[in-house]
């Protein structure tokens, strides 16, 4: 079978994990990789042939099947457009870009040329999510009644710690919704198959001011800065969030949002109640899932393909008690949207479009005029 040609833009936290993730298909060859500086010389570092200054110029020369937007969230818009107007298939990192507007374009466009655009929401693709998806879908869990959990991090703990992120016209008006909570209702709405209605915001910042280097600092580099090496930086976006959703098929949910959480490196919890049983899954057990019953006992579920449901089995790559994790999560992604790349634009997966991502913003945008408003808002155009 011929391999598939896949070129990265920006390759930081993120750009690096999908090239990884891309080696481990098998069938998609890393071709070509664009970063600001040094690019050939990264290329070389990750064993990539060729290394771009210009996405443009990699876009043009290699004949990509896919490009995959791995920068700052407010360069995915341009940087999609100008790929898919060369016919390139796209995997664009969360949230899809900074404006709704934005958002709706790129999703058009793709539509109208009959390109496959995908969001990385990877995390709908952990096993026990699929799992318990499959469970609601099934009927298992009976009516949902409620949903509610968590997104923390602590990387952002020390008003020293700096990122992109923290800069809106980089990151977008927000930043722990938009970042992590954008996963958080990502793979709610995909687990229990309901849309959500409305919303309600409170936001906080607690860090009001940050102390910004004056000199480059990558994702989670955790670096110590002494006072010459920053400047004093008012902060305008949320450290902290706390949401309620209502859902068009009856459900409730509540989350909180944080990235100033001292001990939580990335901790997702998702709990459901439902009508005949619980589900409870925490990203920090991801091979679990918790199954809670009035009537009889409850039980623990393992990531193990002989007893999960079909579609979970599709995302599980070893046999029972060999742990997968974040990672295979990117892997079980990127072998959905390839599949459906290779087979044609009527292959629909499982996997994130640039619907998804659009409706992502949508509730982003309306969680902002909550947390601006204090007042509930329904979420429609
Ligand atoms: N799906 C996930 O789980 C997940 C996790 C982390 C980050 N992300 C998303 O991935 C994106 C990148 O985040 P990150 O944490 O990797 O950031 P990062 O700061 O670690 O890396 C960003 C990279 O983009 C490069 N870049 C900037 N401008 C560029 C340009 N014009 N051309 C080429 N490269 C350019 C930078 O040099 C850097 O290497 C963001 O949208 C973020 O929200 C997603």
């Amino acid at each position: 079978m011929k391999k598939m040609r896949a070129g990265i833009i920006g390759i930081g936290f993120i750009g690096v994990a999908h090239i990884e993730a891309l080696r481990r298909l098998g069938y998609v060859d890393v071709v070509a990789i664009a970063t600001t500086s040094h690019a050939q010389e990264k290329a070389d570092g990750l064993y990539v042939p060729k290394g771009y200054e210009d996405y443009k110029e990699m876009i043009d020369n290699e004949e990509l099947d896919c490009v995959h937007i791995c920068t700052p969230n407010s360069m995915h818009y341009e940087m999609a457009m100008y790929a898919m107007k060369k016919g390139v298939h796209i995997i664009c990192e969360k949230p899809m870009t900074v404006t709704l507007q934005q958002a709706k374009e790129l999703r058009d466009y793709a539509k109208e040329k009959g390109l496959i655009g995908a969001v990385n929401f990877t995390l709908r693709m952990y096993p026990q999510v699929v799992q318990m998806r499959e469970m609601v879908k099934s009927g298992e869990v009976g009516n949902i009644f409620s949903v509610h959990g968590v997104y923390l991090q602590d990387w952002l703990f020390f008003d020293t710690d700096w990122s992109w992120r923290l800069e809106p016209e980089l990151s977008g008006d927000t930043r722990a919704m938009s970042d992590i909570g954008s996963h958080w209702i990502d793979m709610v709405e995909t687990i229990i198959g309901q849309k959500t209605t409305e919303v309600f915001a409170d936001f906080e910042t607690f860090h009001k001011t940050r102390k910004k280097p004056l000199k480059e600092v990558a994702t989670y580099s955790g670096m110590a800065l002494r006072p010459e090496d920053y400047e004093e930086t008012e902060i305008n976006t949320e450290d902290y969030c706390s949401l309620l959703f209502h859902f068009d098929g009856g459900a409730k949910a509540a989350v909180t949002i944080s990235q100033v959480y001292a001990g939580r490196k990335n901790q997702q919890i998702i709990s459901i109640s439902g009508s005949k049983c619980s589900l409870h899954w925490d990203s920090e057990d991801s091979n679990e899932l918790w199954i809670g019953r009035r009537d009889s006992f409850n039980q623990k579920a393992a990531k193990d393909p002989s007893i999960l449901a079909d579609e979970a089995k599709k995302v599980i790559g070893y046999p029972g008690g060999h742990v997968e994790g974040y990672p295979d999560t990117f892997k079980q992604n990127f072998h959905k949207v390839y599949t459906a790349i290779r087979e044609g634009q009527n292959v629909q997966g499982d996997f994130a479009t640039f619907e998804d991502g659009y409706r992502e913003m949508l509730i982003n945008e309306k969680v902002f005029e909550s947390a601006k408003t204090r007042q509930w808002v329904c979420v429609q155009e």
